[in-house]
């Protein structure tokens, strides 16, 4: 690809890259959410039209307009979100419009040879019958591969695959990747995973802000000149805790069950303990019922069995407010829905919750004057970049809402924090940010029950750390025993 460039209404997505990738390579693109990365992929899958770009194929220029351009030049491609068909079968899914034909009749007994070949080069074995929507992610991310390599795909591009990946399934994909590649297909692997572009790359493209930084090979390879390329400076991943001794209990659930949205027991049996002064994570794959647990906590879900202690006293289904009271702050999972109104201003965002204190209302009547003090101390205090408090909260980037929302939480001075997937889709200042705050509210004898799907998160910053598996305590260990191995077992429903 030669002088890509393509810009969306106030922002350069990609800035005049050049990018090659050898035949039967594994090629590692890598960078900060927003680098470019997905876009640039686009444009060479026909699915982004470029500002300029030049695209040859074994050396000569190629006109790819579209992704059914990009596949008759047998690229393919397997997005962040799938494309599946829910209801249809594996087999359907994976020859959907293109079904091989014979006489004017669908050809399926061709078209099963083809993908059971398909199967065996991959390693993969797959019930071709089941219908897609009764797959687990992980298997449904490979028909979504074998789709492309029915295709005829020698040029794979996967976009952050392994983000709904247990650390087992990455490992199988990989394995995966390699006899591909030893099929001499080249793979280009979009992650933000530093650890797993050096494991299974051949090469690593680093983009940062829409540009190309560097290209390093397996050889020449550091974590922290991967972390340089990417963000310009290298990661500090320590943090300075103070030991934890305390024996006051924050937050007790005993033998808590609690049902889904589909009337299905997500919760089952789980009893837990935070105690000031330390950050209790909980690892798992998610939908294995940490968000219904963390609901149930905040009374924002029924609990059917089982208690919910803050300081001892019972606090199951109580109203969220009263939760708040007891002093817990919230970092919701989904900030656009819990824990911002995207269409007010950020200086009511930083009200929500305060609203019925004396000192921001009087009989009803908001007062202006303390609002106004409130959101200028929480956007000073938590970095929140802001042109205004009058700007709609909606038009500041992800990584400044979620610092909106930390500040404002942790500044109604909770003893427990109850933080969810707190560093979602932030870029890794954003992150090392909000990770800080947490460590430093642990540091201050607050309680944290820390629930994250990002493993490394939640090695590099709890105390003890709880793998939920289809919503039962699968194991609990303390962080010096806590690997990633022995976690992703347990996360993959492996007993350890
Ligand atoms: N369809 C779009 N409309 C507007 N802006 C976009 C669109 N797609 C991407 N962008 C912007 O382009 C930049 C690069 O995004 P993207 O390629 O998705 O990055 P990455 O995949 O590295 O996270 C980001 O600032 C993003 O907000
Ligand atoms: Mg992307």
């Amino acid at each position: 690809m030669r002088g890509v460039r393509k810009t969306f209404p106030g922002v350069i997505a990609v800035d005049g890259v050049d990018f090659e990738v050898s035949r039967a390579e594994i090629r590692g693109l890598l960078g900060e959410n927003g680098a470019g990365k997905t876009t640039l992929m686009k444009i060479l899958y026909g699915m982004v039209t470029p500002d300029s770009c030049k695209i040859y194929l074994n050396g000569t220029e190629a006109h790819i307009r579209s992704p059914s351009d990009a596949i008759s030049n047998q690229i393919g491609m397997v997005h962040q979100h799938f494309t599946l068909v829910p209801p249809l079968s594996v087999l359907e899914n994976v020859i959907l419009g293109l079904e091989p034909v014979s006489n004017g009749m669908l050809d399926t007994q061709k078209a099963l040879e083809q993908l059971q070949l398909l199967c065996k080069s991959t390693g993969w074995s797959m019930d071709p019958n089941s219908p897609v929507e009764q797959l687990p992610v992980g298997l449904q991310q490979r028909v979504e591969i074998l789709k492309a390599l029915f295709r005829g795909a020698k040029l794979l591009i996967l976009d952050e695959p392994t983000s709904v990946l247990t650390p087992l399934e990455t490992r199988e994909l990989f394995q995966t990747l390699q006899r591909l590649k030893e099929q001499g297909t080249t793979v280009i692997f979009i992650t933000h995973k530093l650890n797993e572009a050096v494991t299974i790359c051949d090469r690593i493209t680093v983009m940062r802000k829409g540009k190309i930084t560097g290209t390093l090979s397996k050889a020449e390879v550091s974590f922290d000149e991967l972390a340089r390329l990417m963000i310009g400076r290298p990661i500090h991943k320590t943090f300075q805790k103070n030991p934890s001794t305390s024996e006051i209990i924050l937050l007790e659930c005993s033998d808590l069950w609690v049902r889904g949205d589909s009337k299905k027991d997500a919760v089952r049996r789980v009893s837990l303990v935070v105690r000031s002064g330390e950050i209790v994570g909980i690892a798992g794959v998610e939908g294995n019922g940490q968000t219904e647990l963390v609901e149930a906590i905040m009374g924002l879900r029924k609990v059917e069995q089982g208690a919910v202690r803050i300081k001892g006293n019972v606090r199951s289904n109580v109203r969220p407010l009263d939760v708040i009271n007891s002093g817990v702050a919230h970092i919701p999972e989904n900030r656009h829905e819990r824990g911002l109104i995207l269409d007010f201003i950020v200086s009511e965002n930083t009200l929500l919750g305060f609203q019925f204190r004396n000192e921001f209302s009087t009989r009803g009547i908001l007062s202006k004057h303390s609002i106004l003090e409130l959101a200028n101390k929480i956007i000073r205090a938590f970095n929140v970049i802001t042109p205004s408090t009058k700007t709609l909260t909606k038009n500041l980037s992800g990584g400044n809402q979620q610092k909106l929302v930390a500040g404002r939480e942790l500044s109604r001075s909770p003893d427990l924090i109850i933080a969810a997937q707190p560093t979602r889709g932030l870029d890794l200042a954003g992150t090392e940010y909000i990770q800080s705050l947490l460590v430093q509210a642990r540091n201050e004898g607050k309680g944290v029950l820390l629930v994250s799907a990002d493993l490394d998160e939640v090695l590099n910053l709890s105390d003890r750390i709880l793998v939920m598996y289809e919503g039962r305590v699968a194991g609990e260990l303390h962080a010096s025993e806590a690997t990633e191995e022995t976690i992703g077992k347990l996360m993959g429903g492996v007993h350890a």
